[in-house]
């Protein structure tokens, strides 16, 4: 979608994976879905350096919303006893610290927690996000008919755009269409993203499952990517639980080579340190930010081991990522060069492996790499072009 967002993969964070739909503030007033929760990632976003490294926008997920709209007016309102001071004020509140506000509604008559959808509101809807100075709408499809997407998020996108205020448009549309092939070349005319697969979970599994979608490429939706549109493989769940340290460095370097939006759901209270230096590890950001905003493909699979290639600059250069996704032995040594990855070129690059920034030489294309990848491990490698 071109509006003016997006020309990079969004980057902050997103309720969901972690807080889910937990609406008892009596209980677990820590935890809950309410504006003191946003309110807290906000700081932590602003105040642990996340703010600075990009990590700008604080979405709220579904359960936000009271299970009624007002009689009167029939807006959407937030529910009273957890945002008593209602969205306008946590959107002031997160833009005073440099951040954004981003919000989440449904195309159909309810949300899939079963809060109000916009079916039948969506002008009336955009305008209450307007006016409370939101920055990013997040619109799921469920309670509706996914023959109706193609017109339907079309629509949404238009009363957003007629606010006047830039509204990045996140689409759940082809994630409801996985047994078919969506048309993405309309998806990416009005949506800045859009999730094309099923929800992440936190775990190493879900994390593989979601990689093996986006290495198939059904559609070739990796071809609709660009500045402005990207594919969006769900969330960033390093912090919590579920992945060992290398697993979570392989979330994020295949997040970096897909063009990725980096939307962190974890609690960043607690986030221990060494998830914390990854998630802003400047190298693999790098990656994720570049301008190109080419989104990277799967080469080859092999025996467990996959290569991904991203195109990325100084225009010329590659990030390139071995993923070894075996859980069983002590690893694997490959050796390889960049012609047999279909790199043809003469230019001589610069190979650098971007998490620890450690040079690893100069190479051509016929000039042979040897690497060491774990198990359940990934190396992630930059060929920046220098000459040729
Ligand atoms: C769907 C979406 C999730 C989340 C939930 C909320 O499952 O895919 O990301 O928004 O709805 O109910």
């Amino acid at each position: 979608l071109n509006n003016g967002l997006a020309r990079t993969p969004p980057m902050g964070w997103l309720s969901w994976q972690r807080f889910r739909c937990n609406i008892n503030c009596v209980a677990d007033p820590k935890n809950c879905i309410s504006e003191q929760l946003y309110m807290d990632m906000a700081d932590r976003l602003a105040a642990d350096g996340y703010k600075e490294a990009g990590y700008v926008y604080v979405n709220i997920d579904d359960c936000w919303a009271s299970k009624e709209r007002d009689p009167k007016t029939l807006q959407l309102v937030a529910d009273p006893k957890r945002f008593p001071r209602g969205i306008k004020f946590l959107a002031d509140y997160v833009h005073a610290k440099g951040l954004k506000l981003g919000i989440y509604g449904d195309m159909g008559t309810l949300t899939c927690g079963g809060y109000p959808g916009s079916k039948f509101y969506m002008s009336l809807d955009a305008r209450t996000f307007a006016d409370w100075g939101i920055d990013s709408f997040k619109m799921d499809g469920c309670y509706s008919r996914t023959e109706d997407f193609t017109i339907a998020y079309p629509i949404m996108e238009a009363f957003l755009n007629s606010t006047g205020r830039p509204i990045l448009f996140s689409c759940s549309w082809p994630a409801y269409q996985i047994e078919s092939i969506p048309d993405y070349p309309r998806i990416a005319e009005y949506c800045n993203i859009w999730r094309n697969f099923d929800d992440i979970d936190d775990s190493w599994s879900s994390v593989q499952s979601i990689i093996e979608f986006y290495g198939t490429d059904k559609g070739n939706f990796s071809g609709v990517a660009g500045p402005g549109n990207f594919n969006d493989p769900d969330m960033i769940i390093v912090g919590n639980k579920g992945l060992s340290p290398s697993e979570a460095q392989a979330q994020m370097a295949m997040w970096a080579i897909m063009a990725a939006p980096l939307f962190l759901s974890n609690d960043l209270r607690t986030v221990d340190p060494e998830s914390r230096a990854l998630i802003l590890n400047k190298g693999v950001i790098a990656i994720n930010q570049d301008p190109l905003g080419i989104m990277g493909k799967r080469l080859f699979k092999n025996s467990g081991i996959e290569c991904w290639l991203r195109p990325v600059t100084p225009v010329g250069s590659y990030a390139v990522a071995f993923l070894n996704l075996n859980d069983g032995g002590s690893g694997t040594t490959l050796k390889y060069t960049l012609k047999t990855l279909g790199i043809q070129e003469t230019a001589t690059f610069n190979l650098t492996e971007v998490f620890t920034g450690t040079p690893l030489g100069v190479f051509t294309a016929d000039k042979s790499i040897t690497v060491f990848i774990d198990v359940s491990s990934v190396f992630l490698g930059k060929f920046s072009k220098i000459s040729g």
